[in-house]
């Protein structure tokens, strides 16, 4: 019986990080934790109620007043804030162009750190973010850094889109995730950055089963151990 690990994925935004991270925890009968849903679910909160985003303090209260569930569901993961279906809400442009400003705060980031390391708390788990290897378990069996070039990772989120029928500009998508990918590489605390022991996987061109295939290849090495 192989045992179960942790796998941590990182990496910029629009990489494929919860496409691959979905697909190996199903493969695997793994939980799949999709970190950046924690901080678009407080985002939406915070735009509901009216909450000063440039305040920590003010951010941790509400966080500290709502209940945020990630429900395990047809291969991925539902989002419920306060027992309301909010999935497709946190994917909003209003939601993604705010989330690099609440996700900056250090409080913030505390409390969802501690709340990720409890959801991981069971070996068998697939966690993706940006400070997954760094920050939230960085003993983990398996770090993968995920990038693809930013062209490729425009054009997959045009393509989403499209299939999700919205209809999207390609520059604007560019230059969103360039914006993101900015303030979430340069912000103090735990800045996006590879792990110094985690393996870089450019998924420039690369199809997601090639990806999948090599994830679980690396994964199936460390459960041997
Ligand atoms: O993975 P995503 O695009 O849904 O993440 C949304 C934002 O949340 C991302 O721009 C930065 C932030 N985030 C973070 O700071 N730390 C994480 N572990 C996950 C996401």
């Amino acid at each position: 019986m192989l045992k179960g690990i942790i796998i941590a994925i990182d990496g910029p935004a629009a990489a494929g990080k919860s496409t691959i991270a979905k697909r190996i925890a199903q493969k695997l009968g793994y939980t799949y934790i999709d970190t950046g849903a924690m901080y678009r679910a407080l985002t939406h909160k915070a735009i509901q109620s009216g909450i000063n985003m440039d305040s920590d303090h003010d951010l941790a209260k509400l966080l500290e007043e709502t209940e945020i569930l990630l429900i395990p569901e047809n291969g991925g993961q539902a989002v419920w804030i306060d027992g309301v279906d909010c999935s497709d809400e946190i994917r909003s442009q209003e939601v993604t162009a705010a989330v690099s400003k609440v996700a900056a705060h250090s409080t913030v980031r505390e409390m969802m750190v501690d709340k990720q390391r409890k959801l991981a708390n069971d070996s068998g788990v697939v966690m993706d973010g940006r400070d997954i290897g760094t920050e939230v378990l960085p003993n983990a069996d398996l770090k993968i850094f995920m990038t693809a070039s930013v062209d490729e990772r425009a054009e997959r989120r045009y393509q989403e889109n499209e299939k999700r029928g919205i209809h999207s500009s390609l520059s604007q998508l560019k230059e969103e995730i360039e914006k993101r990918d900015r303030a979430d590489s340069e912000r103090e605390v735990s800045p996006l950055k590879q792990a110094e022991d985690a393996i870089l996987l450019d998924t420039t061109s690369k199809s997601i089963d090639e990806v999948v295939d090599k994830v679980i290849e690396l994964a199936e090495m460390r459960m041997e151990r």
